[in-house]
């Protein structure tokens, strides 16, 4: 078996930049934030730079629609994956068997939040979803060194009590957000920032970015505009 690079960058210059020495294997990571704020983006985009500069085996489970909509989300951008693309609806890791996914490749989960929804449970999904991720991380980051990435909605209050526990079980988390300063007034500024990635260095800050033609590209923070007819005491939350 051909030892690959424990870590692996993502070919994504902002998301390079924040973590120099890339993402390890071994990570299941999540992406959380608003609705949105750029999760699903930023899943196709590493989705595509697994494939095209990596040339590895990825699995991308989409809840959000039917398989050829993920198709034609990444064509906009005129990311084709048409040639990669097998339509996954179960048996993740008879799949990642299959596809000799072992140190190499990724699976992306868009979204966990709605993957869990669909499943019909006794229990409180809460702990349900849990299991799944704890699982998972168990057979794939840790026992095949093939990273997760899973997106999920925040903050639905419904699973505001899940939040924290997830959190802790993962290995990365990624937030995904609306600068809340401009987001009061009424202007909505995409930022990332990393906020925990076990076992690799990491800058903190708020990456701003905007989606482009080309996918997630940094921009700086816009200057505020001042006005000057409403002081800014009273602020929401
Ligand atoms: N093809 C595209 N071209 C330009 N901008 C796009 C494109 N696709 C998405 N965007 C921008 O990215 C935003 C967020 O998209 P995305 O679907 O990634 O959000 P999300 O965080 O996954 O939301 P949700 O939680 O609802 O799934 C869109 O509202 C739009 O501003
Ligand atoms: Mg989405």
């Amino acid at each position: 078996m051909p030892v690959l690079p424990k870590s692996f960058e993502t070919g994504i210059d902002a998301v390079d930049k924040v973590l120099p020495k890339g993402i390890p294997r071994n990570s299941l990571t999540i992406l959380a934030g608003d609705l949105g704020t750029g999760k699903s983006v930023l899943m196709e985009q590493l989705l595509y730079s697994m494939l095209k500069i990596e040339k590895e085996p990825c699995i991308y489970m989409n809840f959000e629609g039917p398989p050829i909509a993920l198709q034609q989300d990444m064509e906009s951008f005129g990311w084709n994956i048409d040639r990669y693309f097998h339509s996954v609806t179960s048996a993740l890791f008879t799949m990642m068997e299959e596809m000799k996914m072992m140190g190499k490749g990724a699976v992306f989960v868009d979204s966990l939040t709605e993957m869990f929804t669909l499943v019909q449970e006794e229990r409180p999904l809460v702990f349900h979803m849990l299991d799944g991720v704890k699982s998972w991380r168990a057979k794939g980051p840790k026992e095949r060194l093939v990273p997760f990435f899973c997106s999920h909605h925040t903050p639905l209050r419904a699973y505001a009590d899940l939040d924290d526990l997830l959190f802790y079980v993962v290995d990365g988390i990624v937030d995904v957000r609306f600068n809340p300063g401009f987001a009061d007034r009424g202007l909505l500024v995409k930022q990332f920032r990393v906020r925990k990635m076990k076992g690799a260095p990491h800058e903190t800050y708020w990456v701003t970015f905007q989606v482009t033609p080309d996918g997630i590209v940094e921009v700086p923070l816009p200057v505020p505009v001042l006005t000057s007819d409403k002081p800014r005491t009273s602020k929401k939350k």
